[in-house]
């Protein structure tokens, strides 16, 4: 049987520990691809030599040469410009939709049956970039936020109850943005819900630093996280080439699901081999709906930007 292919476009902190992290799990064989000359050859070759002490036996490959991503099962676009101090993730709209329309349209010569997972940012307006300009199959295409920003709200409440990462589960909807909806009502400490454990004013907190996660560590930095990220989008492509069925949160596109007319957001799914088979839909009290409502007008917005840039 042949070997699973991931395709990671970019080299950068993001795609070169999508390559460890996704190597060290023996994933797929990988191709890191990047435009500027060395990068992605030297990041691979680097990732290639720790396999014999951490014994993986993924192909590590690293080009600039789209040829090599032929007949990729994955691809995961990570290239792009990423945040800096005082930048909102929406300010990388302009130049970031330019270099996601050339990716995509590359993969959809190169990979016309993969699913692809777009993790540069505003990340919802890329994944609508992506799907506008390969014309992809819907549920093929998707972006990655909920499993950073779950993760996030996740380790902030391990920390403040004490308790293990492991047994908690939550649910995170809308725009990766400041405007992201932490659902603690869905969120449970291994089937507990949250709300029987903390009260209404610390989950607020924990919410709030969930929102503004991603600002905290370009604050403390001067560049944007690549760690959890990269740790978000294995786990997406695992599920996708295991066909684990893993219920997640991910930007996916909706049509009459949550009434939002056609556009990525972030909600709850199933994923399998078929990329995002189903999305979950939850009975949103009036004050989530709001929240709902508010964060897909946002995402509405940028998704305009892109129909007149593209
Ligand atoms: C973050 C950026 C990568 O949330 O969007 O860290």
């Amino acid at each position: 049987m042949a070997r699973d292919k991931i395709t990671i476009v970019g080299a950068g902190n993001v795609g070169a520990t999508t390559t460890h992290i996704a190597a060290t799990r023996q994933l797929a064989d990988i191709i890191l691809l990047d435009i500027v000359e060395g990068l992605a050859e030297g990041k691979a070759l680097d990732i290639a030599e720790a396999s014999p002490v951490q014994l993986y036996d993924s192909n590590i490959i690293g080009t600039r040469d789209w040829e090599k991503t032929a007949d990729s099962n994955i691809v995961i676009i990570t290239s792009g410009v990423p945040r800096g101090p005082g930048m909102s993730r929406d300010d990388l709209l302009t130049k970031n939709v330019q270099i996601v329309k050339g990716v995509s349209a590359k993969t959809a010569k190169y990979s016309p049956d993969s699913v692809v997972i777009v993790v540069c940012n505003p990340l919802d307006a890329m994944v609508y970039a992506a799907a506008k300009v390969t014309g992809f199959a819907k549920n093929k295409i998707m972006g990655m936020a909920g499993a950073l920003d779950s993760a996030r709200f996740s380790y902030f409440l391990a920390s403040e109850l004490d308790v293990s990462v492991e047994d908690i589960k939550c649910v995170l909807m809308g725009g990766h943005g400041d405007d992201m909806v932490p659902l603690p009502r869905f969120t449970s400490v291994s089937g507990i819900p949250v709300t029987e454990l903390l009260d209404e004013e610390k989950i607020a907190e924990l919410i709030e630093r969930t929102r503004k996660g991603g600002i905290e560590v370009v604050n403390l930095l001067g560049y944007s996280a690549y760690y959890a990220p990269a740790a978000g989008v294995v786990k997406m492509a695992d599920a996708i080439l295991k066909d684990k069925k893993t219920v997640m949160s991910c930007c996916a596109y909706c049509d009459t699901e949550y009434d939002a007319g056609g556009y990525f957001v972030g909600v709850p799914v199933v994923l399998g081999k078929d990329g995002v088979e189903k999305i979950i839909e939850l009975d949103l009290n009036d004050s989530e709906q709001t929240q709902f409502k508010k964060s897909l007008d946002h995402v509405k917005q940028l998704a305009a930007k892109v129909d007149k840039l593209l």
